[in-house]
């Protein structure tokens, strides 16, 4: 079916269109829905908790919430996560949970405090249910819009359409209707992750991934319903999609997640869309100048073999001079280039920085041996499926990502939510190094700052742990800076093992020159704690090599909860203190190194120290050196994030 011209809708009266009264009849189905998939989430919660020897054994009941509750007996459960996404044809959305016993895990007797706890008070999560992606961020009309893949029936990951909030900041949200749901042949099995581009006479342009009803991986258009209003309520889906089908020499389930699109200099617009070839990630490319009909280019955009699928693909400049973001589409002298994918493979999401060819739409690393997913990542914890936007509003680009959880999937169907999204990172080349970008969280967070403590230099000997007397520890954001001893640094004998942060002992392997940093989430006696901290390796030929790392090992009792030592090198260039930024909320940490060259995001699941009960310590565990210490801590307020207020006339 051909539309001339699809982003300004004559009339509203159009089968697909989702309008207002559409909505409103829907939500009875909604709320019955709602209920038919809770009775089938208890039955899957209690096929979830039957041991491997078939018993069992424990209480399932719905509470007046709604919310699933357990009341369990003295034996030891056992829990299975049940894997979900790859026979859909999409990455792995189960946690894969490694404290096994006998390839089960020993569920905790998780309670309501310790499970209200876990939400968040400022980042974005919607209010119940299951949420992955985000999807087509975009400034419209005075609004941050923000969609996400969004499970409205249950806490674990299936049935996905796109939720949608606005914001005035990116911190306090306003939940709005479901933007788009799965009401078409071309998006039945799914309607999944895309990507907003702003023309430049302002309209909206939506592209995503539908799943169809066999299951193949087509790419749709759809656009605002009304582009007077600025919330942007009611979209309406292209009557002729798709608009693209996984082209020859493409697996049907290897083809998704367009990218916002950019002008080439003959005015044509160039999408990228990620894919594989046997075990090569590949994005191919297409141009377009009505987002209707599309060429494909030859070859790639870019390839790197041996990195399987590459999902949620994404493109843009930086600038090396200046300090804002670029609009997508600018290209020239001073400006590089970058490519991110999510590696199905292993659900991290990889970027390089690289030269952009326009004439044949290819992109260039400029280092080869750190190209796409075998280099550097955004984030070093759990921080997937990110996608960037460009913010006119402030000139710069921002980063969002996905944080899953790394409990349970009966913890998460007791405590009726899933996931988190980041907070909103801007973006920055890191002209210092060339290699790394630079990432922090938007100025907004600032907004929620409350009253702080400043602790200036606190000398940390080695071996030591020092309490941070600030109150409640379970919001905060926190600015640190250390100093090491340079007469301890010049001692250190060097040594040819190399170290990793994943590989060590985390903060129980004491070296020379580190672990040195903070603990948070930790009760009075330490029996849970969160160590985030820096270790410096000296080389045999005398060279130094900091890594930032954080260590769950010991972050909760819990034996269901998944407790790895993530991190990695960070670049510190000569000058350059030993820098970092924490925001701490409930069960997430963000820690940002050297001004963001090194992030990583890792949620924990403490039994002990929550509520009143998290405190916050400094640590040097390195066995020569002393540490010189200066921080700011602010306690944090919660952020509003709630329906947006005259709900009713939609
Ligand atoms: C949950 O368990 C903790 C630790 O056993 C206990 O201190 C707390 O009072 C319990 N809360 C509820 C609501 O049962
Ligand atoms: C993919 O792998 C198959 C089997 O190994 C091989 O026959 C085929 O040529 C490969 N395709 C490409 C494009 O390399
Ligand atoms: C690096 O970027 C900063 C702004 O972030 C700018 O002031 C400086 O001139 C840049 N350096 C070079 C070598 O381009
Ligand atoms: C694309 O163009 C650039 C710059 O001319 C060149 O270096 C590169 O090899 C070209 N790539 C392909 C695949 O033709
Ligand atoms: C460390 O590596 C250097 C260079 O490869 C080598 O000369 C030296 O013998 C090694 N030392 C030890 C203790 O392995
Ligand atoms: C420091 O290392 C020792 C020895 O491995 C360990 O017992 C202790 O818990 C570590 N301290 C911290 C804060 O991790
Ligand atoms: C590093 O920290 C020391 C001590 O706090 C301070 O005097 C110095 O100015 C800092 N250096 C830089 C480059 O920020």
């Amino acid at each position: 079916m051909a539309d001339t011209n699809p982003f300004l809708p004559k009339s509203s009266s159009d089968g697909s269109h989702l309008t207002g009264s559409q909505a409103t009849r829907r939500r009875p189905v909604k709320e019955q829905l709602t209920i038919f998939f809770g009775l089938l989430a208890v039955g899957l919660f209690a096929a979830l908790l039957i041991g491997k020897n078939g018993s069992y054994n424990a209480h399932v009941h719905e509470n007046k919430h709604g919310s699933l509750a357990t009341s369990t007996t003295k034996k030891p459960e056992t829990l299975r996560p049940v894997s979900r996404g790859p026979a859909a044809g999409v990455s792995e959305k189960s946690n894969r949970l490694s404290a096994k016993v006998d390839g089960n895990l020993l569920a905790y007797p998780w309670n309501n405090s310790m499970l209200s706890w876990q939400r968040t008070a400022f980042h974005f999560q919607p209010e119940k249910n299951w949420m992955n992606d985000p999807n087509g961020p975009l400034f419209y009309k005075g609004w941050y819009h923000f969609f996400y893949q969004y499970n409205p029936n249950a806490a674990v990951w299936g049935d996905i359409v796109w939720g949608h909030a606005v914001s005035k900041d990116m911190i306090h949200w306003l939940h709005l209707p479901l933007a788009m749901v799965a009401d078409q042949w071309y998006d039945v099995n799914g309607v999944w992750t895309g990507s907003a581009t702003i023309l430049p006479d302002g309209k909206v342009v939506m592209l995503y991934t539908g799943s169809t009803v066999e299951a193949v991986q087509v790419q749709n258009l759809a656009y605002p319903a009304d582009p007077n209003d600025p919330l942007l309520i009611n979209w309406v889906k292209y009557p002729g999609n798709p608009v693209l089908v996984p082209p020859p020499g493409i697996d049907k389930m290897d083809f998704r997640d367009p990218t916002t699109a950019w002008l080439t200099s003959e005015g044509k617009w160039r999408i990228t869309i990620g894919s594989k070839i046997n075990k090569t990630g590949i994005a191919l490319i297409y141009d377009t100048t009505d987002f209707i009909n599309y060429e494909r280019l030859d070859g790639a955009l870019h390839a790197v073999p041996g990195t399987g699928m590459w999902e949620c693909v994404d493109f843009f400049p930086v600038s090396k001079t200046e300090e804002n973001g670029l609009e997508t589409s600018v290209n020239g002298p001073g400006v590089k280039h970058v490519v991110k994918a999510s590696l199905d493979d292993d659900r991290h999401d990889y970027y390089a920085i690289g030269t952009y060819h326009e004439k044949n739409g290819t992109w260039i690393p400029d280092q080869p041996e750190i190209d796409v997913g075998i280099g550097i990542r955004y984030d070093y914890g759990i921080f997937y499926a990110a996608k960037t936007f460009y913010d006119e509003n402030k000139n710069r680009r921002v980063l969002w990502g996905w944080i899953g959880e790394s409990d349970s999937e009966a913890a998460d169907v007791q405590k009726g939510w899933a996931s988190l999204q980041s907070i909103p990172r801007t973006i920055l080349f890191d002209n210092k190094t060339g290699t790394h970008l630079l990432q922090w969280p938007v100025e907004e967070i600032e907004s929620l700052r409350l009253k702080s403590n400043e602790f200036n230099q606190v000398t940390l000997q080695a071996g030591t742990v020092v309490p941070l007397d600030v109150g409640s520890a379970t919001q905060l954001d926190i600015i640190a800076e250390f100093v090491i001893d340079k007469e301890a640094l010049g001692k250190a004998t060097g040594s040819n093992e190399t170290f990793s942060c994943g590989s060590s002992g985390g903060a129980t392997e004491r070296g020379a020159l580190g672990p040195f940093g903070l603990l948070v989430l930790a009760d009075e006696s330490l029996s849970e704690q969160t160590p985030v901290y820096f270790y410096i390796a000296k080389g045999y030929d005398g060279n130094l090599k900091t890594f930032f790392c954080n260590d769950e090992s010991r972050s909760s009792a819990a034996s269901d909860v998944n407790k790895q030592i993530y991190g990695s090198f960070v670049p510190v260039l000569e000058g350059e203190n030993l820098s970092l930024r924490m925001l701490v909320d409930h069960s997430i940490i963000e820690s940002f190194a050297q001004g963001g060259r090194t992030v990583i995001t890792s949620r924990v699941y403490p039994t002990k120290a929550i509520y009143g009960a998290a405190k916050v310590f400094l640590f040097n565990n390195a066995t020569e050196a002393s540490v010189t210490a200066s921080l700011k801590i602010w306690q944090m307020n919660s952020a509003f994030i709630r329906p947006y207020p005259n709900n009713e006339k939609f």
